[in-house]
């Protein structure tokens, strides 16, 4: 049985991975300092597939509790999602940002070239395309950022090509995630934001319960359909399918010194289609029978209007494309924050 180190593994993509690792037959360890996490994930796992994974609570920061680990346990691959990914304040703490988003890395790489570790999945993000790219975005562009959390993974893409040139064990596989939303359909995990969301979904379902009056639509007049901004919505089980398809690639074709043009790729995990901030909310009601209190509000600094993903890499050469709809990711997302109105506190 292979065992997946997985960093980051207790926070919304990763728990969902996890659960995926496990329904595979897969061995899971997690490394999480639990930040912006809560132990309760563990029992959710454990309820959902049977298996609780093995969980170390370190922070990557430190070497030498990480360097336990792989002395304690045969790893075959790590998956590493572990990083803080809010952008507004990344711009206002961007030292913590570069601090713990790219030594945590650097100290895990580091880890794994001691250990002889070699087989990795990166969790990128979209935000990797910068603003200049025409969409659809295809994995070839040239990669840009507009603010620090975009730039560490801009940077941390680069610092694996770097290792990945200069030595051809590594194998890596960069998931460039458009907007994961959704949640288990169990109900039993979902997103779970400390404070108020930044983001689109778990503001609208904070709205849902009453936790939140309504939802700031940012900016009425983007170039698009209906003038709110676009995105490329994907369902975080599909989205947790996808980090199976790419680990399956890489644990099937171990670079043995030999293979150095495959050693590291990008792939875009998407829907490879836009809806718009007004269809996401008018999916919502219907899935949820709510009405969504809304205001359209003045443009987020750095929003683009619209982006979504070309997807024909993933699908070509993982054999993975989505199978849920916006209205499945609504579904799940409601039936997740309608059961669990406090998150894993409830
Ligand atoms: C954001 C980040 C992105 C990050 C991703 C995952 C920004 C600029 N980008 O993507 O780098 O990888 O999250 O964490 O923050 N919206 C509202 N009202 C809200 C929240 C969002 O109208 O309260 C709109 C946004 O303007 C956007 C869409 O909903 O058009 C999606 O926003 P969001 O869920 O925050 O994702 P992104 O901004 O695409």
């Amino acid at each position: 049985m292979k065992t997946i180190l997985v960093t980051g593994g207790m926070g919304f993509i990763g728990s969902h991975v996890c659960v995926s690792l496990l329904e595979q037959g897969l061995h899971v360890i997690i490394v999480d300092n639990l930040c912006n996490s809560n132990t309760e994930v563990l029992n959710r796992i454990d309820q959902i597939t049977g298996k609780k994974p093995l969980f170390y609570p370190v922070n990557l920061l430190d070497e030498d509790a990480l360097s336990a680990v792989f002395k304690r346990h045969n790893i075959d691959a790590v998956i590493h999602f572990a990083a803080l990914k809010a952008v507004g304040e990344s711009s206002c703490i961007p030292l913590s940002y570069y601090y713990n988003n790219i030594t945590c890395s650097l100290v895990l790489f580091n880890v794994m070239e001691k250990y002889k570790v070699f087989n990795l999945v990166f969790s990128s993000s979209a935000t990797v395309y910068g603003e200049h790219n025409p969409i659809p975005y295809v994995e070839n562009y040239p990669l840009s950022a507009t603010n620090p959390y975009g730039r560490t993974k801009v940077m941390i893409e680069e610092i694996l090509q770097d290792a990945a040139r200069a030595d051809p064990r590594w194998n890596i596989s960069l998931l460039r995630y458009f907007n994961p939303i959704g949640a288990h359909p169990s109900g039993l995990m979902g997103e779970d934001p400390n404070g108020i969301p930044n983001n689109l979904m778990p503001f609208i379902t904070q709205v849902a319960v009453g936790k939140r009056d309504a939802l700031n639509v940012f900016g009425g007049d983007y170039p698009t359909k209906d003038g709110t901004g676009v995105r490329d919505y994907i369902h975080v089980v599909d989205l947790a399918l996808g980090h199976i398809k790419a680990l399956e690639k890489l644990i099937a074709s171990p670079n043995n010194n030999c293979v150095r043009s495959n050693s590291i790729s990008a792939y875009n995990l998407g829907a490879g289609k836009g809806y718009s901030v007004l269809e996401v909310v008018k999916a919502f009601e219907k899935a949820s029978g709510k009405k969504i209190n809304y205001v359209i509000s003045p443009r987020r600094e750095g929003d683009l209007a619209e982006f979504f993903a070309d997807v024909s890499k993933a699908s070509e050469e993982l054999g993975w494309k989505v199978e849920r709809s916006l209205d499945d990711m609504c579904e799940d997302a409601w039936n997740w924050q309608s059961k669990n109105p406090e998150g894993y506190l409830s």
